[in-house]
């Protein structure tokens, strides 16, 4: 592969899923990786970490920094814009074995506003530059950073501010080619990708809008990125991974060699079954049954849009509490014929 194997040898499948705050756990981390081809590596996101909270805590301890055994190539996605901390977070990030930093530039909440991180990064470029410069200072480990086209859309500011990146050291961006003021509305302009692409040597993901591998592989083909990043429809099509691996030719995933990647919108709506009642299964395992029923909870949220059943899911799920409820429900539940997955749909989350 182009750019990444560039920064992380042994990668050689250029798709990865997507940052998200109470999503890309190492739950959801460990039902992707289930579907990742024999033999494919990739990059790996944390949840997003909070710079001025890491040096306190215990690494594998919190709920956004427990991993598995199974947990390699992690790039942790960290808020921060003050020195001090952020050198501190890399030591505890250590412990975990990182592989690279990722810097968030792209969180569009109020809060980051107003405290000049994430997005509000890219309105003070020189800043912007002196975080990602104290970070190589702190680390050998490659500093990533993603972010957004800017707080406005305006190619000749977007394209200076990445150049001041890159120029401080940031040797991966990740474009999710929305402003900040789009939050998650509209559609991301892919142009922006190519636009990147073309205009820098430095390895480019592309991230936005992809719901299925057909939008995978067209966002490669189209923008010429080195990598793509899912987000949302890791939630609901996990097994993405495994129908770009048969695309590509590549080996099942283990354990999946007697089968082939769910194509139709029925087989989908059955292997989302699956998903729910291995996703429930291992929030338990590692969260605890409190915070467990709140990440089930959220994950069927982000997820729901694409199924025509979401709202008898949710009754159904909706009143489970107990492990073996959210085991029965998704064992009988999906057994109705009928269920399907929308091949797209509007993105509401
Ligand atoms: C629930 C949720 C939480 C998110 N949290 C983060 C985050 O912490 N850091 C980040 O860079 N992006 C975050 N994002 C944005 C995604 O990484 C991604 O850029 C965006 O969802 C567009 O990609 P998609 O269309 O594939 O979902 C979040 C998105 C969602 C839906």
């Amino acid at each position: 592969m182009r750019g990444l194997s560039g920064l992380w040898p042994e990668v050689n499948f250029p798709f990865t899923l997507a940052p998200m705050v109470g999503l890309s756990h190492v739950v959801l981390r460990e039902v992707v990786r289930d579907y990742l081809p024999t033999d494919a590596k990739t990059i790996w996101p944390t949840e997003m970490l909070n710079s001025r909270r890491l040096p306190y805590q215990d690494m594998g301890k919190t709920p956004e920094t427990l991993i598995s055994s199974r947990d390699e190539l992690l790039i942790p996605q960290i808020l921060g814009n003050e020195e001090s901390f952020i050198k501190k977070s890399l030591i505890k990030l250590e412990e975990l074995k990182i592989r690279g930093l990722d810097i968030n530039m792209g969180c569009p909440v109020q809060k980051a506003l107003k405290h000049n991180y994430g997005v509000a990064l890219m309105g003070d470029p020189t800043y912007a530059q002196s975080i990602v410069k104290m970070t190589c200072a702190a680390t050998d480990l490659p500093v990533s950073v993603k972010l957004r086209v800017g707080l406005h859309k305006d190619e000749k500011d977007f394209l200076s501010f990445c150049e001041g990146l890159v120029k401080a050291g940031a040797s991966l961006l990740t474009l999710h080619p929305r402003t900040a003021a789009q939050k998650r509305r509209g559609s991301a302009d892919w142009n922006q990708i190519t636009l990147l692409k073309n205009h820098f040597q430095t390895p480019i993901i592309g991230n936005g809008d992809v719901q299925t591998y057909k939008d995978a592989l067209r966002m490669r083909e189209e923008t010429g990125c080195d990598g793509v990043m899912i987000g949302r429809a890791m939630t609901v099509r996990p097994w993405i991974f495994w129908q770009l691996g048969e695309e590509l030719g590549l080996k099942p995933p283990k354990g999946l060699e007697e089968r082939k990647a769910p194509r139709d919108p029925y087989e989908e709506a059955k292997e989302y079954g699956k998903v729910v009642k291995r996703y429930s299964e291992l929030c338990f395992q590692y969260f605890g049954p409190v915070l467990a029923l709140r990440k089930i909870k959220f994950f069927l949220r982000v997820s729901s849009p694409w199924l025509n059943f979401g709202h008898s899911m949710t009754k159904h799920l909706g009143k489970c509490k107990e492990l073996n409820e959210f085991v029965d429900v998704s064992q009988h539940f999906f057994e109705n014929e009928g269920l399907c997955l929308n091949e797209y749909t509007a993105l509401t989350y």
